[in-house]
């Protein structure tokens, strides 16, 4: 199965993707894309000689370029890995079920427009919650809210800062995410 992964920042869970398929007869990742030329996904895409794709919001929101791409590589399943823009509707059609995306919190907590990155974590804390965890979920047409594919958590401890929620979170993203990627293609066979 060919897997194209969206990412908008850093990428430490496309690292753990790209890593853990990188000998796989069952997975291929087969295009890194950004919306983001500056984003440090596409060096680790680079060092993994992945091939590449940057557009910008008119390409994205306006035009079928992304689709023809994906359409052409012959994509199986899309995978968002901390990519910030909303999918819209012309890539949804393209891939009915066979986008997904990972979330740090336990949706339908702390999910929807701009709770991503450190607010999802602070949120947590400022509302005592006493477990905290992640999700990996199919996408629709609003933000953190298809269906369910898996959750994991963790406790919050008390004296948990914003630091280690978010590294507890990033360990079990990083943990899971390859393996219900390889889940999902097995059944794709
Ligand atoms: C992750 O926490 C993910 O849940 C969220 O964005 C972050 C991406 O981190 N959607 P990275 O770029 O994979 O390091």
């Amino acid at each position: 199965k060919r897997i194209a992964i969206f990412a908008s920042g850093s990428g430490s869970n496309a690292q753990k993707i790209m890593e853990h398929f990188k000998y796989s007869n069952l997975v291929e990742v087969t295009l890194v894309l950004s919306n983001n030329p500056d984003a440090y996904v596409l060096q680790r895409a680079d060092n993994f000689e992945i091939p590449s794709h940057v557009f910008d919001r008119q390409a994205f929101y306006d035009t079928d370029e992304v689709v023809d791409i994906l359409k052409r590589l012959d994509i199986d399943l899309v995978v968002l890995a901390g990519f910030l823009w909303l999918v819209p509707e012309n890539l949804l059609k393209a891939f009915p079920n066979k986008i997904i995306n990972i979330h740090p919190s336990l949706l339908p907590k702390y999910g929807g427009k701009g709770m991503y990155g450190d607010k999802v974590h602070k949120a947590v804390l400022a509302a005592g919650e006493e477990e905290h965890g992640i999700t990996i979920h199919f996408v629709n047409e609003n933000f953190d809210e298809g269906e369910v594919i898996h959750q994991a958590k963790f406790r919050v401890e008390p004296g948990d800062t914003l630091e280690i929620l978010k590294f507890k979170g990033q360990q079990l993203e990083h943990q899971y995410f390859p393996k219900v990627i390889e889940n999902l293609a097995k059944k794709y066979n």
